[in-house]
């Protein structure tokens, strides 16, 4: 494992301060390293692999698409991506879809789509956007140009302008924001890298009202904390509030990398052929794998699952919380759910992989859990139980 590590060190941009392991193979929830050490996994590849490991039809499905097409260009129509996209839509509630290859594409779609709404309006390319502070979008200029982070932005301004940032949950900030060059409001409904925050259900819908008041179009990226990660597909069916555009990736693929950003049909409409456009987006293989996934979803049954696990889970974080003064609040919705601790939660991070868990943070002092939505009760222990001794 050592002299891996030492090459990939030697070949690798230094992009990453990795975790010293290199991770071989999964079963179910566990990851298996080199050495043959076993971990559970409350990460899921960032809140990726909602299906857990070697789910056997979900293999089979990718084994089959790799033999028979994997690419074809968006130059001519396949089948599995009209299969993907009337699933997409059809659990989303968004009327059309375009297939990317990653989470930041799609935001950066959303960014394009939500401009040229504006511009076919106002004939006019000056329209802003208002993100919230503390947000997470992706690495890519647009998507770090939405990003509230400082630390994301700094060293690659300038980014695209015509950005401002608002606090989430504060329908008063948005208000002092909001003028005639707004095209859109773009927020996750539950911030997943900034620190694990969710966005309340009033502040939701005092959003939608003013959003529908002055034509201003409300997208939600739910490339973190949706498909079923909170309990619905998407969180914003929670909650009744209906985004204008709406993004995804992560457990879309359950790890082929596509991503997606779905629309209404009125704000579609604005996208005419040569305005957006990608080779692999869609491709056949990257679709059987969106298919499969929306299948193990229903033949699993992994909402109603998620709900009653994901219920357990916070109770045994409450529990844990109450017994550790350095515990300072549990946050979250469904399986995407964080520990605020007094303290960087860096060292509880490499203790707990010593210990068999793999456990991410959201943010420096906020421990992050993110497990495969196929989880168990005895998994929720068994990870409570290592946190426990890990935090002594
Ligand atoms: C909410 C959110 N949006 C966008 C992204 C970017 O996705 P990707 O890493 O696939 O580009 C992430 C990744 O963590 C995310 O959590």
């Amino acid at each position: 494992m050592e002299e891996y590590i030492k090459e990939a060190e030697s070949l690798l941009m230094h992009t990453y301060s990795r975790y010293q392991i290199i991770l071989d193979r999964g079963e179910g929830v566990y990851l298996y390293d080199t050495n043959g050490k076993k971990y559970l996994d409350f990460g899921a590849g960032i809140a990726v692999f909602a299906l857990g490991y070697g789910n056997r039809e979900y293999n089979d499905a990718l084994k089959a698409q790799l033999d028979k097409l994997i690419h074809t260009s968006n130059y001519f129509y396949n089948v599995p991506s009209v299969k993907a996209a009337s699933k997409f839509t059809k659990a989303s509630g968004m009327d059309r879809v375009f297939f990317t290859n990653s989470g930041t594409e799609a935001i950066e779609g959303a960014i394009k789509l939500a401009r040229k709404y504006y511009y076919k309006k106002h004939q006019r390319g000056d329209s802003q956007i208002i993100a919230m502070n503390r947000s997470f979008h992706g690495r890519s200029m647009g998507a770090l140009s939405v990003t509230g982070q400082p630390s994301y932005r700094e060293a690659f301004e300038p980014l695209i302008g015509g950005v401002v940032f608002a606090d989430l949950n504060s329908i008063e900030d948005i208000k002092a924001k909001i003028n005639d060059r707004t095209c859109a409001i773009l927020l996750e409904p539950v911030q997943a890298e900034g620190g694990v925050y969710p966005a309340g259900e009033e502040y939701l819908k005092e959003l939608k009202k003013l959003c529908e008041e002055r034509d201003i179009l409300l997208i939600f990226d739910e490339i973190q904390c949706g498909m079923g990660r909170c309990g619905s597909m998407f969180v914003w069916q929670e909650y009744g509030v209906k985004p204008d555009i709406l993004t995804s990736a992560k457990a879309l693929g359950c790890g082929v990398p596509v991503g997606a950003f779905g629309a209404v049909e009125k704000v579609c409409m604005a996208f005419e052929p040569g305005d957006h456009g990608t080779t692999y987006g869609g491709n056949p293989f990257t679709a059987a794998a969106v298919n499969a996934v929306f299948d193990q979803y229903e033949k699993l049954d992994l909402l109603n699952h998620v709900k009653e696990i994901s219920s357990y889970l916070e109770l045994q974080l409450d529990e844990l919380a109450k017994s550790h003064n350095a515990i300072k609040e549990r946050r979250g919705k469904g399986l995407l759910q964080g520990l605020e601790f007094e303290y960087p939660v860096k060292d509880i991070i490499l203790k707990a992989m010593d210990n068999n868990l793999i456990l991410f943070s959201a943010g420096s002092n906020v421990l992050r859990f993110v497990p495969p939505l196929v989880i168990t009760r005895e998994h929720v222990d068994e990870m409570i139980e290592i946190l426990k001794k890990v935090i002594s």
